[in-house]
């Protein structure tokens, strides 16, 4: 009642949690920017934001902010104003570089003509996360194949450093304890190829967690796995699957999507809260099936339902067959849900990042963190920055060439003659 209008695609899930924004009554812009920093400050810095703040407090810039001030966040993002909202919460019009980077045409040949409205193009610029797009970067990366001889994704290994670690003898199916009125038997057949049988979690593990439970606990919640698994819970809650429970709601539930879902799901799906088991069988927690059935059990879009017949589905399709191996398999996972190297107790150990929005837009954070394991940097940029691609699930090759690459080339060797020519 009290919405002023509807919040953005990023935080529709959390508009009912006013005060995670307004942290108090009587905070105008100062409180919502510590807001934002909260949530926003961390993952702006790991991945060198172009514009930080600290490059519009400094007084050399001080004419800049006159015009457009970039020190804060609401400048370009505000909220409940949905007729000029765009693309991940942008408030201005496209061509605002103009503001502040006038001479850029002057500076550089390989910008002159070039319009404003352009600089924020598909695999040019981004105002926060250039991490791709950098100019040594793209001369690093210039003239690789498009499909590169080496496959650089990395291994899941946290089971094997977890056996080495604690080197705990394995269950044996007649260690397990099993309460004589379970019936049942799948769970118990299913749990016996798993790696928590592996790694010594048995049923008690989870049903029977701790001394307070009062006997055996039918349906052990998401707590229970994060009381082991604190890194994926952590990075669950704070993308679109989790970010409800970070702001204290309960958990987001399909019927509550902006996005489309398939519509011939249950009642019972509908309404069922997204945990870790929404993906995960408790029992087996086969990770496979958690890379794509899974998510084409709630998804629904040209996109998703392109990815079967895609090259990337098909690869996944021989992986099954037995053909290929696992490494080489791309599923949905392999780019919503990439793999990231941690060090825990001196061990690499690498752990699958559960927010599935790190780097989803843009896109261009797909580059370094999931395509660049198999393919080039600019066919990298190119198919990322091609609508059509997207929509059929990579099913085919880039139409349009993107000259980031060429520019940066281009100048380099205009440095390299001028050099020259000084000595
Ligand atoms: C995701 C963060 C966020 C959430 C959640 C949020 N707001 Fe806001 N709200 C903002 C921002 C940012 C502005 C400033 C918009 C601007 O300057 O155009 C704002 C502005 C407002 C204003 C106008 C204030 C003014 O000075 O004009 C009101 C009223 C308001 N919000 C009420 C609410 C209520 C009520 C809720 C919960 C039902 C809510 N907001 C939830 C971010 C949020
Ligand atoms: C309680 C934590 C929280 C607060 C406070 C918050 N955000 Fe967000 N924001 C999120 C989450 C979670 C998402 C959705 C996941 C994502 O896109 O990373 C999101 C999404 C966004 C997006 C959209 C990204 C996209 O992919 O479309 C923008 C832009 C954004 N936030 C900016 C802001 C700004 C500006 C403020 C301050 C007014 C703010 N946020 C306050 C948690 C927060
Ligand atoms: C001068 C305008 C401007 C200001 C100021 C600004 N942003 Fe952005 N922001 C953008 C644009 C444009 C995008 C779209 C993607 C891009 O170009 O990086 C964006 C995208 C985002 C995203 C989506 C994810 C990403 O990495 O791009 C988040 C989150 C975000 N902004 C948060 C913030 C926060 C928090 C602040 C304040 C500390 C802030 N922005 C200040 C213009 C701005
Ligand atoms: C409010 C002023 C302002 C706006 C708006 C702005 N910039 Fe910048 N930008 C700067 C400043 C200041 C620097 C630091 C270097 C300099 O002084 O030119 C910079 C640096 C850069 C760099 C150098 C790379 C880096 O990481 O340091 C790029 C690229 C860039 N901006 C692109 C853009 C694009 C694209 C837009 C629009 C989407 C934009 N800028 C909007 C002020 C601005
Ligand atoms: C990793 C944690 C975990 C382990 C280990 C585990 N379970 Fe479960 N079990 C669950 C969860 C979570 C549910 C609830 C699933 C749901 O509500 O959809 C469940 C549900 C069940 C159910 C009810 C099934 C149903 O359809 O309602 C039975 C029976 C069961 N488990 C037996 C076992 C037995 C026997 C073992 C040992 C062989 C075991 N579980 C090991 C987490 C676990
Ligand atoms: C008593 C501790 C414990 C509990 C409780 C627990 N797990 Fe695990 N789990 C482990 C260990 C140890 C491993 C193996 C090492 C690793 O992958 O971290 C593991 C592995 C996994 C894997 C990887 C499987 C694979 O083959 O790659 C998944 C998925 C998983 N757990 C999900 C869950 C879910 C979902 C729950 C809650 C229903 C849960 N776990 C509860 C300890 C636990
Ligand atoms: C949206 C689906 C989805 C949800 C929800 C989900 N997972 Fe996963 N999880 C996956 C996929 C897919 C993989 C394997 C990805 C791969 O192979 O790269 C995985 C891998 C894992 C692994 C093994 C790799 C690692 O990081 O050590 C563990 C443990 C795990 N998940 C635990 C959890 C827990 C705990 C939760 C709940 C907080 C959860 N997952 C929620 C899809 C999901
Ligand atoms: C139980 C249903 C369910 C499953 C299973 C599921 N998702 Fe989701 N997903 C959702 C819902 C609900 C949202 C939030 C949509 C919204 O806020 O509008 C979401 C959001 C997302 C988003 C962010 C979309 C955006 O525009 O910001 C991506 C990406 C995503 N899911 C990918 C996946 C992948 C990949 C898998 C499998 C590994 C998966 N999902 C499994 C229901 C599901
Ligand atoms: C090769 C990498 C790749 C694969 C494989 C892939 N996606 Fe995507 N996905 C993307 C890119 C890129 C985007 C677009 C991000 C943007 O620019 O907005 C996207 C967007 C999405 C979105 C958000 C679109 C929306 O409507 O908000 C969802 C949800 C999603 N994918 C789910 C899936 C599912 C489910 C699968 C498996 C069936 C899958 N994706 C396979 C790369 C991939
Ligand atoms: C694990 C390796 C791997 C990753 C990661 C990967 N790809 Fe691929 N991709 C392949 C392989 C192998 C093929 C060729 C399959 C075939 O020929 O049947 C392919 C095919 C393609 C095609 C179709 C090319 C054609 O000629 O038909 C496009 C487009 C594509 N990938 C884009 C991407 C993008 C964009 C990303 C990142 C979001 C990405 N890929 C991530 C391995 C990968």
């Amino acid at each position: 009642m009290y919405l002023v209008g509807e919040t953005t695609h990023g935080h529709h899930q959390i508009e009912m949690a006013c005060n995670t924004c307004h942290t108090s009554p009587f905070g105008g812009t100062e409180v919502l920017q510590d807001a934002c920093v909260s949530c926003h400050g961390e993952e702006l810095k790991a991945v060198s934001d172009s514009h930080p703040r600290s490059k519009f407090t400094d007084p050399r810039n001080a004419d800049r902010v006159e015009i457009l001030d970039a020190r804060y966040c609401v400048t370009c993002h505000r909220e409940h104003q949905e007729d000029i909202t765009g693309a991940m919460g942008l408030t201005l019009p496209q061509d605002y570089c103009f503001n502040c980077h006038q001479d850029i045409a002057e500076e550089r040949s390989t910008h002159v003509g070039l319009g404003f409205d352009t600089c924020a193009s598909a695999g040019c610029h981004n105002y926060h996360d250039n991490l791709a797009l950098y100019e040594d970067f793209l001369l690093k990366h210039a003239g690789e194949e498009d499909f590169l001889a080496i496959n650089r994704r990395k291994a899941l290994n946290s089971l094997q450093i977890y056996l080495d670690l604690n080197n705990p003898d394995m269950l044996e199916p007649s260690d397990v304890v099993v309460p004589d009125w379970i019936a049942v038997s799948t769970e118990i057949s299913e749990w016996h190829s798993s790696s928590h049988q592996q790694a010594g979690v048995d049923c008690q593990s989870c049903h029977q967690p701790d001394e307070q439970s009062d006997g055996w606990v039918e349906s052990p919640s998401m707590e229970v796995c994060a009381s082991c698994h604190a890194p994926q819970m952590e990075s669950f809650m704070l993308g679109k699957h989790g970010m409800r429970l970070k702001s204290g709601l309960p958990n987001m539930t399909p019927d509550m999507a902006k996005i489309a879902m398939k519509p011939d799901m249950s009642e019972a799906l509908l309404h069922a809260e997204l945990t870790c088991n929404s993906c995960h069988n408790p029992h087996d927690v086969n990770a496979m099936e958690a890379a794509v059935e899974a998510c084409i059990g709630c998804h629904n879009s040209g996109h998703v339902n392109s990815y079967a017949a895609s090259p990337h589905g098909q690869l996944y399709a021989q992986m099954h067959q037995g053909n290929l191996e696992l490494k080489h398999a791309v599923t949905c996972a392999t780019c919503h849900m990439p793999r990231v190297e941690v060090i825990e107790e001196n061990h690499r150990v690498v752990r699958v990042n559960h927010n599935q929005n790190d780097n989803l837009r843009p896109n261009e954070k797909m580059i370094r963190s999931v395509c660049m394991d198999c393919h080039s940097l600019a066919f990298s940029i190119d198919s990322l920055a091609d609508e059509a691609l997207i929509n059929n699930n990579f099913t085919g090759r880039p139409h349009h060439h993107i000259r980031s690459i060429d520019m940066a080339v281009e100048r380099d060797s205009q440095i390299e003659v001028r050099d020259d020519s000084y000595q």
